[in-house]
C-alpha cells in the first residue's frame, strides 16, 4: 500500500497524518524542523467554532456569514460552509484528544474575536496554538509507533515529481547531509506562510519564506490572491522579528487608544461603534495607519490594557503578560504598551478547491500555504481552524485516490535547476528583496510603488546565484503582479489611486508560469452566496 507525502509538520500537516492514520493510510511527515517549532505554536487567541457555549444564539450559518463578510465576500462560499459546518467537531475532536481548553464552574468558555458578532472563539490562555500543537503531536506519535507515520524531520522539499500534468511523489533533502529521496505518493502541501519573505517584519516564523510555495509555481501549480497580507493592528518590534500582542487582549477588554491635544483618544469605539476595538484587522489597521500619519495625533498608537481585572490576567491572559513583560519591560497590567501593525498572515498562497486538491492532480494543499478560507481578509481564531479543518478535509480527498497506482513510479532525480547553493550567498540579496516586497506590499499600496518593487526585485533575481533566490524574487513578483492586478481596495488590498471596491474586480487573482513567464488571470470564484445553499449542509449532518 503507497504511502502519502506530507510537505510540513505543523497543525495542517499534523492533522493530515492523523486523519489518514485514523482511516488506516501512512504517511511520511516531512519537515526541516521539527512540529515543536512550526509557526502554529505562535497562534495565541483561539479557534472560531459555533458552539454557543455562551447562549447567545450562535450558529454555525452566522459563523459562515462572519468569515465571509471580513474576507470581503472574495471566499469560495462552499469551502467556508464547509470549515465553518465543521467547525464544532473540530473543537470536540480537540477535547477529545486532551486540549485543556478554557472552562468556567465546569463548562467551556469562549471570548469575543476580531470581526464576529458572536462570542465563539475557544482558548487555552493566550497559549491556543502551543497547546493544539501539543495534543496533536502526541496523537501523530501514537501513530508513530503504530508505523503509520514515519517522520522526516529534518528534510525539506527539493521538487515536485510531476509527470504528465500529474504530481506521483516529491524529492526531498536530508538538510544535514544532503542526501536525496525520492517519496512517491500523493503530495499534500503544509508548509505554512511566506511571511518570511518580508524578513524580520513577520509575526510568524521568519525562517517561513515561502520556499515550498514557490517551487510549485515554478513548477506550474497555480497560486492565488497573493496581494492579501493581513498586518494585525497590535505588533511590537523586537530583536529579528515581531511580538504578537494577541487580539485577545481587546476581546477581553484592551482599548487603542492615540494622543491628541494632550488628551487619550478611543478612536476605534467612536469611529466604530459597532465593534469598536473589535473590528476586523483589516479596518483596525487601516484606521491605524491614518491615525499614525495625522498631524493632529502625537504619532504613537497604545494598547491600553490597565482596565483588566486581575482575574482576567490570571486566567485568560497570563501568558500575555508574562511575554510583554520580558520583551516590553513593562507590565500592561498598569502601562499602555505600544503597538503598530504587522505582517501577520498570507490569505493568498496556493489555489486550492473544496477538497483542497490544486490545479495538478495528486496535489493538495493545507494550512496557511493554502489559498482556501479567507478571502481578502481573515477572521481572527479562523487560522488554526483552517489548518486542522483543512489538513483533515485534504485526508478525506486523498483516500479517494488509488493509492497504489503510485507505488513503483520513480520518476528522475532533480536537475541543477533545483541545486542547494550557498546559503551565504543568499542572505544579503533575501533582505534586498525583504526590503523591496515590504516598501511595496505596506497595509496602503500605489502603483508608482509596486512598479517600484518590481524594478528592485527584478534587478535582485538578474544577480542571484542559486535557484532558491531566483524562486523567492519570483514568489515576491508574483504578490507585486497580483497586487498591481487589483485595481481596486478590497479588505488587506488597499490601494491609493484605486479606492473604491469594485464589482468587476470580486474575482480571484490567478498566477502561474506559463512558458517562463508569470502569467495573471482575474477568475470568477468558484462559488459564491448566491450558488450555495446553506441549508444542504445540515442534510448531510
Ligand atoms: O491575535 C491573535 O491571537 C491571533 C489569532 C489569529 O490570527 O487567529
Amino acid at each position: 500500500m503507497g504511502r502519502v507525502v506530507i510537505i510540513g509538520s505543523g497543525l495542517a500537516g499534523l492533522s493530515c497524518a492523523h486523519a489518514l492514520a485514523e482511516r488506516g493510510i501512512s504517511s511520511w511527515l516531512v519537515s526541516p524542523q521539527r512540529s515543536e517549532r512550526a509557526a502554529s505554536v505562535l497562534a495565541e487567541g483561539g479557534i472560531n467554532a459555533a458552539l454557543d457555549v455562551m447562549g447567545e444564539g450562535d450558529t454555525w450559518q452566522q459563523h459562515f456569514e462572519d468569515t465571509m463578510s471580513a474576507g470581503r465576500w472574495l471566499a469560495d462560499a462552499r469551502s467556508v460552509a464547509g470549515l465553518c459546518h465543521g467547525a464544532p467537531d473540530v473543537v470536540r475532536s480537540l477535547i477529545g484528544l486532551g486540549v485543556p481548553f478554557q472552562t468556567e464552574g465546569g463548562s467551556l468558555v469562549q471570548r469575543p474575536f476580531g470581526g464576529q458578532r458572536k462570542k465563539r472563539t475557544t482558548f487555552v490562555g493566550s497559549s491556543t496554538g502551543k497547546m493544539l500543537v501539543t495534543a496533536l503531536v502526541d496523537a501523530v506519535r501514537r501513530h508513530e509507533a503504530a508505523g503509520l507515520v514515519e517522520r522526516l524531520a529534518h528534510h525539506e522539499l527539493v521538487q515536485l515529481a510531476i509527470d504528465g500534468g500529474a504530481c506521483r511523489g516529491a524529492w526531498v533533502r536530508d538538510v544535514r547531509t544532503g542526501e536525496l529521496s525520492g517519496l512517491m505518493g500523493p503530495v499534500v502541501l503544509a508548509s505554512g506562510s511566506y511571511g518570511g519573505l518580508f524578513g524580520p517584519r513577520t509575526t510568524g516564523s521568519a525562517t517561513n519564506t515561502g520556499d515550498v510555495a514557490a517551487i510549485a509555481l515554478a513548477q506550474g501549480v497555480e497560486l492565488a490572491n497573493l496581494e492579501f497580507i493581513q498586518y494585525h493592528p497590535t505588533t511590537i518590534p523586537i530583536s529579528g522579528k515581531r511580538l504578537l500582542v494577541s487580539e485577545a487582549a481587546r476581546g477581553e477588554g484592551g482599548r487603542l487608544f492615540v494622543t491628541r491635544d494632550g488628551e487619550r483618544w478611543y478612536f476605534m469605539e467612536e469611529l466604530y461603534p459597532e465593534l469598536g476595538n473589535l473590528m476586523p484587522r483589516d479596518v483596525v489597521s487601516r484606521e491605524e495607519v491614518r491615525q499614525l500619519a495625522d498631524p493632529a495625533n502625537d504619532g504613537h498608537i497604545y494598547l491600553d490594557m490597565t482596565g483588566l481585572s486581575q482575574a482576567v490576567w490570571e486566567s485568560r491572559l497570563h501568558d500575555l503578560r508574562d511575554e510583554l513583560i520580558r520583551y516590553v519591560g513593562a507590565d500592561p497590567a498598569t502601562t499602555p504598551v505600544e503597538v503598530e501593525p504587522g505582517i501577520h498572515y498570507c490569505m493568498g498562497g496556493i489555489l486550492v478547491d473544496e477538497g483542497h486538491a490544486t490545479n495538478v492532480a495528486g496535489l493538495f494543499a493545507a494550512g496557511e500555504c493554502a489559498c482556501a478560507y479567507h478571502g481578502a481578509n481573515r477572521l481572527g481564531g479562523n487560522s488554526l481552524l483552517g489548518a486542522i479543518y483543512g489538513g483533515a478535509r485534504a485526508a478525506a480527498s486523498v483516500v479517494e485516490l488509488d493509492l497504489d497506482g503510485f507505488a513503483d513510479v520513480s520518476g528522475d532525480a532533480p536537475g541543477d535547476g533545483f541545486s542547494r547553493g550557498s546559503a551565504d550567498a543568499e542572505v544579503a540579496l533575501d533582505a534586498e528583496i525583504a526590503e523591496a516586497a515590504f516598501s511595496a506590499l505596506g497595509v496602503v499600496r500605489d502603483e508608482a510603488t509596486l512598479e517600484q518593487g518590481v524594478k528592485t526585485i527584478e534587478d535582485v533575481a538578474g544577480r542571484a546565484g542559486t535557484a532558491r533566490t531566483r524562486r523567492r524574487a519570483q514568489l515576491a513578483l508574483a504578490s507585486l503582479g497580483c497586487a498591481l492586478g487589483r485595481r481596486e481596495s478590497r479588505g488587506a488590498h488597499t490601494r491609493s489611486d484605486y479606492p473604491e471596491t469594485l464589482d468587476d474586480y470580486r474575482r480571484t487573482s490567478v498566477v502561474r508560469l506559463s512558458q517562463g513567464k508569470l502569467a495573471y488571470e482575474l477568475r470568477a470564484i468558484a462559488s459564491s452566496v448566491d450558488d450555495v445553499s446553506l441549508d444542504e449542509w445540515e442534510v448531510r449532518a
